[in-house]
């Protein structure tokens, strides 16, 4: 039957919200994912980085300065602040800064009260896993979640992120679950572990759109891979939007592989319409924003 979408599955593209609700408040924070589910996300996506003691925060940077006041609470610390040379004890008392262009400097969102304490300190993976729940739950929404795996290559993170899964209960197939890496290889051991613990999840390739001698592919962190490659070992691809064609899309499609492109920040409604709507008529199947709440507008309005 014809549908109304030109996606792989003719379902309507995802809204994935990046870094949470990040054009407005504190990246990758509880509040800020709270925003975004109740913005209309799809998805919620935490970066995932390990800290030195081993245990999984959300955070894109691998090092605390750009979105956090670790350098005014850690001065004596030697200045490169890595995320791997801080305890979650010692992270946890950080506050995670707005940087969003709509961002308040005061981390606050019209109308919007966070239902946590402290909701702008960085969160772990297992903590943003049980809000998705309760907000699920109190909510009736089947939003999902869909955590990267952040560079380089870190093989305990990679089994620690299947491992949280697993103890969270996310056994049953389902499409709420999205694992990302720019990393092959950490695709390719996320995959491992998904069937080893018995967890549910599909797998997506991060990276650059490429034409190489005729055949379209990724270029990730560790290199260029055809969509065939990608195919052998993932569900689909996020790749950089600027690089995204039809013909990309088309092919990619004709692999069973979706296709989910990065990151649009449109700053009002009819930038979100001029910035996605052309690729959402060329089938793509969904995308990451730091504003969720014009982009859902712009999905449904298809
Ligand atoms: O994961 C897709 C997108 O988030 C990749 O870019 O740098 O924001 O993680 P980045
Ligand atoms: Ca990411």
């Amino acid at each position: 039957a014809a549908t109304a979408y030109n996606t792989l599955t003719g379902e309507a593209p995802v809204v994935v919200a990046h870094r949470g609700a990040s054009g407005y408040l504190p990246e990758e924070t509880l509040g800020g994912y709270e925003l975004a589910m109740k913005m209309g996300a799809d998805y919620i996506e935490p970066d995932v980085q390990m800290t030195a003691d081993g245990q999984l925060v959300a955070m894109h940077d691998s090092t605390l300065t750009r979105t956090t006041n670790v350098a005014d609470l850690f001065a004596a610390r030697d200045g490169s602040y890595k995320v791997s040379d801080f305890t979650l004890e010692e992270i946890k008392s950080l506050t995670v800064k707005p940087t969003g262009a709509l961002s308040a400097p005061d981390s606050t969102y019209a109308g919007f009260t966070p239902s946590m304490a402290d909701p702008y300190k960085v969160p772990t993976l297992s903590e943003v896993l049980d809000l998705l729940t309760e907000y699920n739950t109190a909510n009736g929404t089947e939003i999902g979640i869909y955590p990267e795996s952040k560079t380089p290559y870190n093989s305990p993170q990679n089994q620690a992120i299947v491992a949280t899964l697993k103890d969270k209960g996310y056994d049953e197939p389902s499409d709420k679950v999205i694992l990302q890496s720019f990393v092959r290889e950490s695709i390719i051991e996320m995959g491992e572990a998904l069937i080893d613990q018995g967890v549910s999840a599909s797998l997506a390739q991060l990276g650059g759109v490429r034409l190489v001698d005729g055949v379209y592919g990724v270029s990730g962190s560790d290199g260029f891979f055809s969509l065939a490659e990608i195919a052998d070992i993932a569900d689909g691809v996020g790749v950089s939007a600027g690089g995204i064609t039809e013909e990309f899309i088309t092919s990619a499609h004709d692999l069973g592989l979706i296709v989910h492109a990065y990151t649009f920040r449109p700053l009002s409604e009819e930038a979100a319409f001029a910035m996605i709507q052309p690729m959402l008529d060329w089938g793509l199947d969904g995308f990451f924003t730091d504003y969720t709440d014009f982009s859902r507008t712009v999905v449904d309005a298809n």
